[in-house]
Order: C-alpha cells, then sequence, then structure tokens
C-alpha cells in the first residue's frame, strides 16, 4: 500500500516512541503517582477493529465503479482500521511507561482522533450507499421540516460538497442532539466533526472517493453520490438520533 503523508507522520510518532521507550515497555504506573503497580488497560486500549464489510453490491452502484468502491474500502478505509489498532497498541506500551514524555503521547492520541474519525466516518458513507438516491415522503418531510425544503438542503450539502472538490474533507447532515435540529456541517479532515451531532448522511470528499472514475471531475462524483444514498438508512439513523437524549 502507499504511505500517505498521515501514515509517514503516524509511522514516525509511534517509531519515536518505541526508541525512547526501548522494545520492552515496563508497565509501570504514572510517574506522578510514585507507583509501581501495574496500570489496567481495558477494552479502551484493547479493542481490535476489524474492516466492516459493505452493505451492497459494489457492481450495482449508479457511475460509481466497483473497482473504485473496492479500492476505497480496502486501502483508504481499511488503511486506517489497521493504524487505529496499532495506534491502541502503542498508546498501551507507552501509557504504561512512566518514562514516555507527554508531549510523545500526545503526538500518539493526535492519531488515535485522526484515525477515530476516518474509521467511523467511512463507515458511515458507505453504509449510507447502495440505494436508489430517491428519498421517501418521510424523509423529505424530516428534512423539510429542518432546512425549510428538500431542495433547501440538497442545495447546501451540494454547494459544500462543490466547495471542498479538489481538495479533502466530509460533508455530514448530523442530528445535533444540543439543539434538538438536523443541520449540514463542513468537514475539512477526519478531526473535524461537529459537536454534539450524530452523522446520519456522511459524504466523503477525499479526491480518492472519485480520482479513479471521475478524474479530478468532482460534480460527477456528487450527481453519482445523489444516486446512490440509501435513503431508507438515513431515515432510520434520524429516527434512532432523534431518540437520544443527555441523561
Ligand atoms: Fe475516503
Amino acid at each position: 500500500m502507499t504511505i500517505n503523508r498521515r501514515d509517514f507522520v503516524a509511522t514516525v510518532a509511534a517509531s519515536s516512541v518505541g526508541v525512547l521507550l526501548g522494545s520492552e515497555a515496563t508497565f509501570a504506573a504514572d510517574s506522578s503517582k510514585e507507583s509501581s503497580m501495574p496500570l489496567k488497560l481495558n477494552s479502551t486500549f484493547k479493542i481490535e477493529h476489524s474492516l466492516k464489510p459493505l452493505t451492497f453490491d459494489p457492481k450495482k452502484l449508479h457511475g460509481l465503479s466497483e473497482k473504485l468502491i473496492l479500492s476505497h474500502w480496502e486501502n483508504n478505509y481499511g488503511g486506517s482500521v489497521k493504524t487505529l489498532n496499532s495506534v491502541r497498541k502503542k498508546l498501551s506500551e507507552a501509557l504504561s511507561n512512566k518514562d514516555t514524555p507527554p508531549f510523545l503521547y500526545n503526538g500518539l492520541k493526535r492519531e488515535h482522533l485522526m484515525r477515530t474519525g476516518s474509521v467511523v466516518l467511512h463507515e458511515v458513507y458507505f453504509g449510507n450507499l447502495g440505494g436508489n438516491g430517491k428519498p421517501s415522503s418521510t424523509i423529505s418531510k424530516l428534512i423539510s421540516e429542518g432546512f425549510g425544503s428538500f431542495e433547501t438542503w440538497e442545495s447546501e450539502f451540494r454547494k459544500m460538497a462543490q466547495g471542498l472538490g479538489g481538495g479533502s474533507g466530509w460533508v455530514i447532515l448530523g442530528y445535533n442532539y444540543e439543539f434538538g435540529i438536523l443541520d449540514n456541517y463542513w468537514s475539512w479532515d477526519h478531526m473535524h466533526s461537529p459537536a454534539g451531532t450524530i452523522p446520519v448522511l456522511v459524504m466523503d470528499m477525499y479526491e480518492h472517493s472519485y480520482q479513479m472514475d471521475f478524474g479530478a471531475a468532482a460534480l460527477k462524483y456528487i450527481d453519482a453520490f445523489f444516486q446512490n444514498i440509501n435513503w431508507e438508512i438515513v431515515e432510520a439513523r434520524i429516527e434512532k438520533a432523534r431518540g437520544f437524549k443527555w441523561a
């Protein structure tokens, strides 16, 4: 797999920790507590992510090739899954060594944040593909109630996507449980997720999501994306999201 800039940064950060810690990390507690008791590290540190299978037949999408979808799923999404697993292991080692400098630890936590965003947003993205692109009257009503009309929502969503063409980022329709509304959010990278918001429709605008099929013609990809939205999934997500309330 080709190593991109982010992979490189992750590798350097991880290996820097490894060099400083040595190959055998000592499992001692935080130095500020002056204790030699080992730290307990449960699922937050030890969970192993695996690739979520596609919920649709990639041969049957409208205007998006099987080759593009499988490459995106395996290399871009899959790469982040593998890196997130690796970062968790490095975090376990680094936290268990009282000599780990905080700035090196935070280098790993930055990668942890970015890879978490990539994995989650890709899973939501692939999960809302595979439909016929036709919203039901229920979803149209739900969106119209918030935005004024379905066309208003679509106009904003498309405009945001166009603005990200040629670069990187995500366009997110989400339910903001703090405000109790559906809203569209611009996201420059995997770390820019809107606060207090459950994503219900996500569009990947990184060039890797369309370059293979459309070159730099992002507008053609945006049209194709709309033709493949699974609105039934989006509607189910909205219904679940609207049920969320702070305890
Ligand atoms: Fe992607």
